[in-house]
């Protein structure tokens, strides 16, 4: 068996993490510019990153040698409104209409990501999630991008991890703007993330000349079954609403994917879901790895771990997909799964990085006996395509395709790449 014929294989990058270019073609500050310094390791920043704003071109090349058919890419929103909720910055606009008529070009399909956690500094200075302006704002911008590139981009994602950048960003304080707030202010959060997110949708649904397909990017931290008896009870416990807070696929997913509280919700009104949920055409996740808890712990010493300290478990695809499309019912999309390598240039001027091959392999081919249980899956996007700027960890961990020599800024396309792209040529039957 093979994935379905037009299955959407991937690579993908976000604004903040690989375009740099932070003062350039009249761009704003964001959060990750602006509020980084002690917060990041070895004190790097995003400022230059892979200077993909300047070299876009030739890395699209680079996609394309990969041999996907589809790339996933996010809007930096400091790029398109600089200073305030008014003024467009047609320059940057430019930039996502070049590099989507240049995908056409190349027969590769954009997966566009609206929210990769860089929100402009101007937002966050006026008080950014916590209030309605950013809900109204956000739909605003939405607007802008829709018109501008709908031509040429179907495939839309609201939300990158919702669980992350508010978790890490104002739970923590790990991630950009650092706060660590209390969880009256989290559901108040969480509530007006949601509500830009059904604006979004309702605005894309609307304005896009191509016929949309919508989705946002959860995380989807699966807990995996120790035996075969004990999957009813894992399905169970990955979704209770209360297992970790805003960390909880479900707290985001049930009110967002299917117009529901998630268990132990007292925060959101019925009109709030009536707001927030507009059908969507998949369910979209990143997945790295299962998680654990008391119960269901699959750890043991010396398991296999990445360059991220994560555990290694290929099972996480197989239940995963099962288990989200159980709940949700929509076609499953993996929009990020990959690994932080310790990666470095061979004497022959390569890059070796035979875990990574084996990661893939092992993860697509889990993915794979999901689809042949009869899983709708849809797509799956290799995170990243180049290595990048590792949100808090800066530029030291390494989950690209490409190699990235930050004081060349020379590529070095690595093994698993062909491996990746070996897969690909013949959609997955040789796994
Ligand atoms: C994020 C990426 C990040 C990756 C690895 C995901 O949480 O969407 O931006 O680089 O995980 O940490």
């Amino acid at each position: 068996m093979s994935f379905q014929k037009d299955f959407l294989w991937c690579v993908g990058g976000a604004a903040a993490q690989q375009d740099g270019g932070y003062l350039d073609g009249g761009k704003g500050l964001n959060i990750w510019d602006a509020l980084s310094e002690g917060h990041v390791k070895n004190n790097d920043n995003c400022h230059v990153a892979c200077d993909h704003f300047h070299k876009w071109k030739e890395d699209l090349q680079l996609v394309k040698e990969l041999g996907v058919n589809s790339y996933r890419f996010s809007v930096s929103l400091a790029r398109i409104y600089p200073k305030d909720e008014f003024t467009v910055n047609e320059e940057g606009v430019k930039f996502y209409t070049d590099l989507v008529a240049e995908l056409e070009q190349l027969g590769i399909e954009p997966i566009c990501t609206l929210y990769h956690w860089d929100m402009p500094l101007w937002l966050y200075e006026r008080g950014g999630w916590k209030t309605q302006l950013a809900v109204e704002w956000f739909e605003r911008f939405t607007k802008t991008i829709v018109e501008a590139i709908s031509d040429k981009v179907k495939y839309w994602l609201t939300f990158n991890e919702p669980q992350i950048f508010v978790g890490h960003g104002y739970q923590i304080g790990k991630h950009a703007p650092f706060e660590k707030l209390s969880q009256k202010e989290l559901q108040n959060i969480s509530r007006n993330v949601m509500l830009a997110h059904g604006r979004a949708v309702r605005v894309i649904k609307k304005y896009a000349k191509l016929s949309p397909k919508i989705g946002f990017a959860s995380t989807c931290d699966v807990l995996l079954p120790l035996d075969g008896d004990d999957e009813e009870k894992a399905y169970l416990a990955s979704f209770a609403g209360t297992r970790s807070g805003v960390y909880t696929p479900s707290w985001w997913c049930d009110p967002m994917l299917a117009g529901k509280k998630p268990n132990g919700c007292d925060w959101l009104s019925e009109e709030d879901l009536k707001e927030i949920y507009e059908p969507l055409d998949f369910a979209a996740y990143n997945i790295y790895n299962a998680q654990h808890t008391e119960e269901f712990k699959y750890s043991y010493a010396g398991m296999p771990l990445t360059d991220m300290g994560w555990s290694i478990t290929p099972e996480c695809m197989y239940y995963s997909a099962k288990f989200m499309y159980r709940r949700y019912g929509l076609p499953i999309m993996i929009t990020e799964n990959g690994m932080a390598n310790i990666d470095f240039v061979y004497e022959d001027g390569k890059v070796h990085d035979p875990q990574r091959s084996e990661y893939l392999r092992t993860h697509i081919r889990n993915l794979k006996c999901a689809t042949d249980e009869g899983v709708p899956v849809i797509g799956y996007s290799c995170w990243s395509f180049m290595d990048n700027f590792e949100w808090s960890e800066g530029y030291g961990k390494r989950f690209g395709l490409v190699y990235v020599d930050y004081r060349t800024q020379k590529r070095i396309v690595k093994d698993s790449a062909y491996t990746f792209r070996d897969i690909i040529k013949l959609n997955g039957e040789n796994l």
